[in-house]
């Protein structure tokens, strides 16, 4: 008798325990599931100028490489300058009586934060300039600072502005300080990522990528498991560049699309402990290379609709007639389970108006006018405001709507092959390299 009771009471508690277990487990799930864009007013309450309606071009890819190609009617439009405004706020805040550095605002990174929109904008004291006369600025300062401000949805500031107090190395004449700003919040945590040249022992240097926490203002300095994959990856007699890290946030787990083809992603903790958990390099050694590594990292990823994110990358070219760059940006979407890329676009368009009236600040380096992707807000479904500049002399925010009828199009078909990953290593690259060659009608160096 007692026992039977003892073994009913077990069953029963064995039934809970599978109840709740299924419980919680489906509510995470649709917590997982959930739209990205229920919660909160994600919209720029701004005008729309310089529209540019276009087809844009793009492909999937399954296991084996392309898998459809996608052309689908978008259209940009600039949404906000935050230059001239951000280069004179900055350049006001420097010490520097004469007034002889050239101060860029480029690279804005943007993210919504308790309602209020957070830029963090890279300020550029462009020296190249001084190099060919050799009549360098009377005051002296490290080329890359970071400046930051709040906005309201009008695109209104509501807090002044300021240089981030980030203490930075200064061993050279040109690359110092932290470069490539990129925003992104775990949980109540803010923080923005970039890249800046450091020593990890005496000659030791390294352009290396560091997160700053932007409310207790302190930098963490990621460490990777088994080092850093660019430290045996680099050309020789070139320092290690480990940068264009593109988050990713998965719930409250912070991880890192390192690198785009060969697809690598991490997660990190917090303060900064990092390990692969996708790692295509190791199979086949395939190693990062200027003229090869085409599509690089870009905005944030962003969560589009579980297990699918959204980013913006950039890739570099150079042209085989005069080796000059040649700057592009693409729409990337990611799947998280498994890690891979689903579908990279064709080189994102913008009115060509903007080009013509924004000047080309290294035109001894590039011809082309240009966008480079840093900031990556999804307003809602149809709607992706990225933060870019332009021919590295203003930024700005590119406003791209008719995104819904494109993501829908892009999970169906993947729903309907469901890879279980992505194309060959080196196959992403190759497929930038001459798509890009027959939409621009260039030869490009590979
Ligand atoms: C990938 O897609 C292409 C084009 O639809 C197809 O020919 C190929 O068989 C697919 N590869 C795999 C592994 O399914
Ligand atoms: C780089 O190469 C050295 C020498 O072969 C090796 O000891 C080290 O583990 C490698 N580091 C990484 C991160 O692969």
């Amino acid at each position: 008798m007692g026992n039977s009771i003892h073994r009913w009471s077990l069953i029963a508690a064995i039934v809970i325990l599978v109840i709740v277990f299924f419980v919680l487990d489906l509510s995470l799930e649709r917590s997982r599931n959930q739209p990205a864009f229920s919660k909160e007013d994600r919209t720029l309450h701004v005008t729309e100028r310089l529209p540019h309606a276009f087809e844009l071009g793009g492909y999937l890819f399954n296991e084996s490489g392309r898998s459809h190609g996608l052309r689908k009617r978008v259209t940009t439009s600039l949404v906000h300058s935050f230059s001239p405004y951000i280069e004179r706020e900055a350049a006001k805040r420097f010490i520097d009586p004469p007034h002889d550095n050239v101060y860029f605002a480029n690279s804005p990174a943007i993210t919504w934060y308790h309602g209020q929109l957070v830029l963090v904008a890279r300020i550029w004291l462009d020296r190249e300039k001084y190099e060919p006369k050799n009549d360098w600025p009377a005051n002296h300062f490290a080329d890359n600072w970071l400046y930051t401000q709040r906005f309201n949805h009008r695109m209104e500031p509501i807090t002044e502005g300021a240089i981030l107090g980030i203490p930075s190395p200064k061993q050279w004449w040109v690359g110092d300080g932290p470069i490539e700003p990129r925003l992104f919040t775990v949980g109540d945590r803010l923080f923005v990522s970039f890249n800046e040249a450091m020593a990890f022992h005496p000659k030791k240097f390294m352009d290396f990528t560091v997160f700053w926490d932007m409310l207790d203002n302190y930098p963490i300095i990621p460490r990777i498991k088994g080092g850093s994959p660019m430290i045996n990856a680099s050309e020789k007699d070139e320092m290690p560049r480990d940068k264009h890290w593109m988050s990713l946030i998965d719930g409250d787990q912070l991880y890192f699309v390192h690198n785009l083809d060969p697809f690598r992603v991490m997660h990190c903790s917090l303060d900064g402990f990092c390990r692969f958990i996708h790692d295509e390099s190791v199979r086949t050694g395939l190693n990062f290379k200027d003229h090869v590594s085409h599509l690089r990292g870009g905005t944030p990823f962003e969560l589009y609709r579980y297990p699918y994110y959204i980013g913006v990358a950039h890739s570099t070219m150079y042209k085989r007639s005069n080796h000059r760059r040649f700057y592009t940006a693409h729409i990337v979407v990611v799947s998280v389970k498994p890690f891979r890329i689903v579908y990279v676009s064709n080189d994102l368009q913008i009115h060509p108006q903007i080009y013509q009236t924004t000047p080309m600040v290294r035109s001894k380096y590039i011809d082309d006018g240009f966008i480079f992707p840093v900031g990556n807000i999804l307003e809602d479904k149809d709607t992706m405001s990225v933060g870019v500049h332009v021919n590295d002399y203003s930024s700005e925010i590119i406003r791209l709507r008719g995104l819904e009828s494109l993501m829908d199009k892009i999970i169906d078909l993947d729903q309907v092959d469901s890879p279980t990953h992505g194309p060959p290593v080196g196959y992403i690259q190759q497929h930038t390299h001459d798509t890009m060659e027959k939409v621009a009608k260039l030869k490009f160096l590979e």
